[in-house]
Order: C-alpha cells, then structure tokens, then sequence
C-alpha cells in the first residue's frame, strides 16, 4: 500500500496512521484499497490540462409544443409505460444545508423538496389512476436520511412500494493540487460520482431489469431542486413518441446571453451539452437574422429517455469533469477545516454527455415561468428566496 501511495504522490494519507487503532487501521486500508489510483491522477491531470480536445460546436433546432403531444403522452402513462427517477445525491455545497437537499423545506409554502416533487407525481394518479414507479438516487452520506425523512413524512401519502431508493457511486476528493484529501484520521474524503454515473448504475443495480420486466417504455430523469420541475411530463413522451425521439429534453430561453446555465448544441455533430464556462463571450452573443440568441437552448435537467437508450448507453464511458466546490477536510496537522472558498475538485460524469451517444434526440420548447424555479445558492440568484417567489407566482392562478 505504501508504495503504491508513494507511487502516486498519497503518502500523505498515512499521516496518522501509526496513532490509530486496528478497526480504524482496517477502515483507512479498506477506503485506500478501493481508489482507482490511477483513474484520479488521469481525471486531476486531464483537468489541469486545460487544452480540451478539439471540438466543433455548432447550434441545434428545437420545436414548438403541439396540443396533440398531450394526450398521446397521457394514453402511454396509462398503459403503464412510464416511470421516475430522481437524482437527490449532490451535496448541496451552494446551498450550504446540511443534509440531504430533498430534505430542505421551502419556506411559507411549507413544504420539502421531496414533497414538491410529489405533489407533482400525485398530479398524475389523478389524472389517470396509475401510480408510477419512483426511483430516487441518493448519496452515501444522504441515504438513510432521505429514507427517514420519507418514513416520518408517511411517503407523502404516495403508494410505499411503488418509491425505491438507491445510492450512487462515489469518487475521493483532491485538494487543487491533486493530493486526495482526508475527511477523519482513517478515512477518505469522498464525494458522489455526478448524476452520468447513473447509466452503469441502473443496470448493476438490477434496477434496468426490472423496468424491463414492468414493461416501462419512457423514463423521465430529473433533478429534486427545481420547485418547478412538472414530472406528470404527458406532451414531452408525446413529443418523443409521435417524433419518433429516443431521448428527448425541454428547454428554455436564456434568460440573458451571460446567463450561467449550459445550452444545447452539437459538438462534433453529436447533441450535447456545453456548459456556461465553456462558451466565448462571442457565442454567448451569436443572433440569428430574427436577432434571437443562436445558443439560447438552456439544459435544466429535464430529461426523459426511451428504455433503449438507457440499455445503448450503460456500458459506454462518459467524460469526468472536475467540479471546483468547498469541502470541508481534516489537513495534515489534524484540524478540521471548513474552507471560506473554494478548495478542492470533485469528479463528476454528467448525464446530459449520453447524448451523443443517441441518433435521435429532440428538444422541446417549454415556458420558464411554467418550469424553472432552482434551488442553488443560499441567497441571490437561483436561491430559496427567487424559487420561493416562481412557485408562487405559478401556483397563484393554477387550478389542477
Ligand atoms: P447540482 O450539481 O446542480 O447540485 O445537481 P448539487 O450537487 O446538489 O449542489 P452543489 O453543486 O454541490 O451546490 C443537480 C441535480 O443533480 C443531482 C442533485 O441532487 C440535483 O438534483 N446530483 C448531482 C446527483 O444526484 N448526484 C450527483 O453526484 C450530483
């Protein structure tokens, strides 16, 4: 293990090792055994490398929404051909809660994420008696508080065994100049894989299996902090259906060119995903001959895709990126530190990347008034306060 270590530039990880008692000895050489050495150094140089490969970005089309999509997406819910997943495992460094962010209660109206999220799935069942399947993604950290937080909450009212959690993979955490930070004297700080890691997942975890077996034909893959985010989603299966989409995503309007949001293009051809960072202010600022934004096509996180492309994409690798967050770690003198900036990259695949690995995707215009209210940040943009005020201002004239 030493050499290993030393191999790599981790010795550090040994400090205290020798002030350690046998269990903890054995946790740190279990948490040490388990890193892909090798695939961090990759991921921590590739990032530092910032000379990114080639690659041609180019726009992409969306579509109008036809009032025939609804009832198309309707007749497969009631069929049985549609199920949830929802990704509940960041860690929810801007917002600074602490515990799971479904867990977070969004003021005056009273309710957590989670339950807004199933207002939403409630939504459904009265529309067509069909009680879908929901699958939420946690971390290891917050696993068995989002599954509390359920129990106490009585699942929300919503069929118990139709709710299954699972738990995302993890990656250590690198301090910025590479070294894997420590969490305790014996154990690794880690951190969960980012949402792309959820390919692989459903299929190890049987999870893919059994959406076969249910016979479930369109899966919507969405986020839990968005207090907006409508998952009784029947015009966008519509959409894919009668377009013949395997994969299929509703998109806003930039709010404004320098908005921080990823946008939907090609890269080489393919449709993907580049992020707010990636784009020169010059495409911020491309206009068509209407004078509207070329990269306009905002990525929210609404996502449903065919059980095809779920099954086409679980094996194939997608791109880590390194996320610059706060994380609070144990330095070498044995203090806990909880870092005013930002102070260490966490790796992180993301789901968007299974794109390009699909021949038909579709983009479906949607209204940001009628779908976009995030939870980032503790205060200012994207904060409890601006979400608090979108979900209001909707559900202020909104009979369902
Ligand atoms: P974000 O990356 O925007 O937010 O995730 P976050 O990780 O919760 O918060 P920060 O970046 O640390 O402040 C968007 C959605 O994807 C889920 C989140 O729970 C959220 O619903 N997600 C993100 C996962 O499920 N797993 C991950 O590893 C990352």
């Amino acid at each position: 293990m030493k050499e290993i270590l030393e191999k790599y530039h981790q010795s550090h990880l040994l400090t205290f090792y020798k002030e350690l008692n046998n269990q903890e000895k054995d946790q740190l050489e279990r948490e040490i055994s388990q890193i892909d050495f090798e695939q961090i150094n990759k991921l921590y140089q590739n990032n530092n490398n910032q000379n990114k490969e080639n690659q041609e970005i180019t726009p992409i089309q969306s579509y109008k929404s036809l009032p025939e999509y609804e009832d198309l997406g309707k007749e497969s819910v009631i069929n049985g051909e549609y199920a949830l997943i929802t990704m509940a495992g960041g860690q929810g460094t801007r917002l600074g809660f602490s515990g799971p962010k479904g867990c977070f209660v969004l003021p005056i109206v009273n309710k957590s994420l989670f339950e807004i999220q199933c207002d939403s799935l409630k939504k459904i069942s009265k529309k067509t008696n069909v009680y879908i399947n929901w699958y939420i993604m946690t971390s290891k950290d917050n696993y068995q508080a989002s599954v509390d937080f359920f129990i106490k909450n009585n699942y929300f009212d919503y069929p118990q065994d139709k709710i299954k959690f699972f738990v995302q993979d993890e990656l250590p955490i690198v301090d910025l100049q590479g070294k894997i930070l420590l969490d305790k004297k014996y154990s690794i700080c880690m951190g969960p894989n980012g949402h792309g890691g959820i390919f692989s997942f459903l299929e190890r975890e049987g999870i893919l299996e059994e959406l076969k077996i249910k016979q479930i034909k369109w899966i919507f893959i969405g986020g839990i902090d968005n207090v907006l985010l409508p998952v009784d989603q029947f015009d966008l299966i519509g959409f894919a259906i009668k377009n013949n989409f395997l994969a299929v995503s509703k998109t806003i309007d930039k709010a404004y060119p320098q908005e921080k949001v990823g946008v939907f293009c090609k890269k080489n051809n393919r449709i993907n995903v580049i992020e707010y960072f990636e784009m020169t202010e010059e495409m911020n600022n491309q206009v068509d001959e209407q004078g509207k934004l070329i990269y306009k096509d905002a990525h929210i996180l609404c996502n449903l895709f065919n059980i095809e492309v779920l099954e086409q994409v679980k094996n194939k690798p997608l791109n880590y990126r390194a996320a610059l967050k706060k994380v609070n770690y144990l330095d070498l003198e044995g203090n806990y530190q909880i870092p005013e900036k930002e102070n260490a990259y966490k790796f992180e695949s993301f789901l968007f990347d299974a794109f390009s690995y699909v021949d038909n995707v579709g983009l479906l215009e949607a209204k940001r008034e009628e779908i976009f209210a995030p939870i980032k940040n503790k205060e200012g943009v994207d904060s409890p306060e601006t979400a608090l005020n979108l979900y209001l201002n909707y559900h202020k004239n909104k009979v369902d």
